[in-house]
Parts: C-alpha cells; structure tokens; sequence
C-alpha cells in the first residue's frame, strides 16, 4: 500500500462564522502522487487548499501531514511542518530578482545549505539562472509560476499544493507549466493541484477529485475521469459528444 502524506477528513471552514464554504470535504494525496482537485467555479476549491494551509478559518475536520495532525496550524509554520502552498496569484516579490526571491524563501534551511540549494533550483528550472538578476515582475507568465514553484520547493517540502498554477496564461505557457509538474513529480515530490483545466490536469494527475459546494463528491482514477458521465455532470456542463481518447495517464502511483 502506499503512504498517505496529506490525509484531509471532513473538513469544514469558511470566511464568516455560519456561513460553511468548505462543507466536509476528505481526500488523500499518497507519497509521489499529483491528486487534482477539479470542481466548478466558486465550488469552493481555493478556499479548501487554503485552509489545509492554514490561510482560512478550519471549524472542522482534521488535517494530516505525515500522520501529525495540523488541522489549523498557523500558516505561516506550515513551511516548517512539510507543507509548501503556492497561490494563485502574489506568489512572487515582483520588484526583487529572481534570485533574491529564492533567497528569501530558503528560511528555514541551515545556512550553509543555501548556495547549494539555489543552485539545484537554477539546475531543475535552467530558465531561472538565464534571468537570476532580473526583477521577478519582469518574468514571462510561465517563468513567473517557475519561480513561484521554485520558491515552494527550494525547503524540501513534504507536500506541495497548488492553486490553479496555469490560471492566466497563454497555451503556450500553460504546457510548460504542466510539463514543469509532470517533471517535479517524477523527482519524487508529492502534489495536490487545484486546476480549472481539467484535460491538462488529468493527464498528468494521477487521481482526481471533484469538490461541488464545498465538498467532494466524485474520486477517479485521473486519466479515467475525463469520460466518466458522473464528471460531465457535475463539472464540465456537458458529456463529450463521442468518448474522446482519454489524456496521457500519469505514472500510475507510487511504487
Ligand atoms: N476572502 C473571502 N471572503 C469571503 N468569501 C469568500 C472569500 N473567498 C472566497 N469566498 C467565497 O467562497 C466561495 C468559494 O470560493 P473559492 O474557494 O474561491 O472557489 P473556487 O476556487 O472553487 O472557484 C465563493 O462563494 C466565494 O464567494
Ligand atoms: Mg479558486
């Protein structure tokens, strides 16, 4: 069996006491695996990651990481305890270079360790040495998300989360983006991913959710989702007009 990294159960949470935008929602991200989160706008998608990182108010459910309970963890400890979330947007300084926005991400490694670390950002993401004196506001679409996603790895996270990393970009970049994860997950780094482009999502995913008014309510197998009429329904609005080939399946799971 493999090894349950992120373990969220029933969560709830929500912006205003009452008002539950997160309404019991449970998944399981397993050691090496991209699990997608998929779900129609306002399902409340940004809201659950966010809370598993600490950034919305949890009023209840648990959350595991590595077996420790950190349901409700203050978000700014989470980089610590082996979660590293990247938002959606102001994920990067855009008025400082690249590499100084490495540099400051590297917080909780031991000094010494730094330079070396950087470098091995700068040899997994090589577009990022080419600009690392350049202000990251000045970044294509693409390498700005590289960045965001550098600054996330860089302290050797446990579990790296997503907000929908291609939200925003041209084609161009948003292949990039997913050929960016498809590569860090095959280092061995374990992602849950919140995506609106569910065909790209799941054909690097290797299972998939589906949150509707806060909670989940459809699993599959990623490359087996995007024919599957329960997924149609809910979520794409309509059934493919003929069973399409289903997307380039991910590795298939942690050995
Ligand atoms: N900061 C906030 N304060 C209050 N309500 C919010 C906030 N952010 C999102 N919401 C509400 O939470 C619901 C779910 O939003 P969100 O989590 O952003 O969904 P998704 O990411 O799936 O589009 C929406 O009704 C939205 O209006
Ligand atoms: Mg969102």
């Amino acid at each position: 069996m493999s090894e349950i990294v992120l373990d969220v159960r029933n969560l709830e949470a929500g912006y205003e006491p009452g008002v539950p935008i997160v309404r019991g929602a449970s998944i399981t991200v397993s050691k090496g695996e991209i699990v997608v989160v998929l779900g129609p706008n306002g399902a409340g998608k940004s809201s659950f990651i966010k809370a598993i990182a600490g950034l919305v108010p949890i009023t209840g459910g648990t959350v595991f990481l590595d077996g420790k309970d950190i349901t409700a963890a203050p978000a700014h400890t989470m980089v610590r305890l082996g979660l590293a979330f990247v938002p959606q947007t102001e994920n990067i300084f855009p008025l400082m270079s690249v590499e100084d926005n490495l540099k400051v991400a590297c917080g909780i490694l031991e000094r010494g360790e730094i330079p070396a670390r950087i470098d091995e950002m700068y040899a997994a993401f090589p577009d990022l040495i080419r600009q690392r004196r350049t202000a990251a506001g000045n970044l294509s679409g693409g390498q700005r998300q590289m960045l965001a996603v550098a600054r996330a790895l860089i302290v050797h996270p446990k579990v790296l989360v997503l907000d929908e990393p291609s939200a925003g970009l041209s084609p161009k970049f948003v292949s990039m983006v997913f050929e960016m994860l498809a590569g860090i997950r095959k280092s061995g780094v374990t992602i849950l991913l919140v995506e609106q482009n569910a065909k790209a999502a799941l054909a690097i995913g290797d299972r998939a959710y589906v949150l509707v008014e806060g909670k989940d309510r459809h699993e599959g197998i990623a490359s087996e989702l995007w024919n599957d009429p329960v997924v149609a329904e809910l979520y794409l609005g309509q059934r493919p007009l003929k069973a399409e080939k289903a997307p380039h399946a991910g590795e298939g799971g942690a050995a």
